[in-house]
């Protein structure tokens, strides 16, 4: 069983690679990104309130984060855990930390992907996923077998995000650099980072993420 991080700004590729780990290893993907955007739907204070800061690319509060996460892992994973998109600040590494040790597991690694901006917003303005089973896809690297039908599922529902906006991915990128890249030397000290070139095709990357993992 391994637990793994996959940090990296907006676009990166994260949720991509998370699919191929819950596919190829029976891990469980954990991605505040999801989780969020299913509480905006839920007609709740709380999810209008999520909705509009997320809708402007900002980063939602710690507490509320932090409060999804420790409810998942109460739940368990005999893969282990893929931590997709979180955390985000440091005082979610903190707790994160706190929560994992309480269940006597730790990190095995926290892979870094590293993306240029450019590609950035050329894979952002580009992606749309499936609304059924989240399969992620884009307009030119990643196009569905079949116009309008996921490969994965077979569902219609194919949507692209409020946040995949110039506007939104500019306040994104932004709220990565100042809050979420200090992560990177924060696991850099405890030995747990692992750079992988995000740049690579998915096929490439995924194969550079097995073999850090293999290694765990
Ligand atoms: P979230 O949903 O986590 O979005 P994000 O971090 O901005 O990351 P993305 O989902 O945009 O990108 P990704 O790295 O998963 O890339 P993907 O695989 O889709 O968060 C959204 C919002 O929620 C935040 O802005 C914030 O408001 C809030 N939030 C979430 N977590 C939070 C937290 N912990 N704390 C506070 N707030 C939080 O790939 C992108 C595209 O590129 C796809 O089309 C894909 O097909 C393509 N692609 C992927 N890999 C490659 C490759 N190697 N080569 C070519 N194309 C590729």
């Amino acid at each position: 069983m391994v637990n793994v991080i996959l940090l990296g700004p907006p676009g990166a590729g994260k949720g991509t690679q998370a699919k191929r780990l819950v596919d190829e290893r029976g891990m469980v993907q954990l991605s505040t990104g999801d989780m969020l955007r299913e509480a905006r739907t839920s007609g709740t204070a709380m999810g209008r309130r999520v909705a509009e800061v997320m809708d402007r690319g900002e980063l939602v509060t710690d507490d509320i984060v932090i409060g999804l996460i420790a409810e998942k892992l109460a739940q368990g994973a005999k893969g282990g855990f893929i931590f997709d998109g979180f955390p985000r600040t440091l005082p979610q590494a903190d707790a994160l930390g706190d929560l994992l040790e309480k269940m006597d597991q730790g990190l095995d690694a926290v892979i870094e992907m590293q993306v240029d901006d450019a590609a950035l917003v050329a894979r952002v303005s580009g992606r749309y996923t499936c609304g059924q089973c989240g399969e992620v896809y884009h307009d030119q690297t990643r196009p569905t077998k079949v116009d309008g039908v996921c490969d994965a599922c077979g569902s219609h529902d194919l949507r692209r995000r409020a946040d995949d906006n110039a506007d939104a991915l500019r306040t994104r990128l932004m709220e990565y650099y100042k809050k979420t890249s200090p992560l990177i030397g924060y696991y850099y000290a405890k030995g747990q980072l692992a750079p992988v070139d995000g740049l690579a095709e998915i096929d490439a990357v995924g194969a550079a993420i097995a073999k850090i993992l293999d290694k765990s």
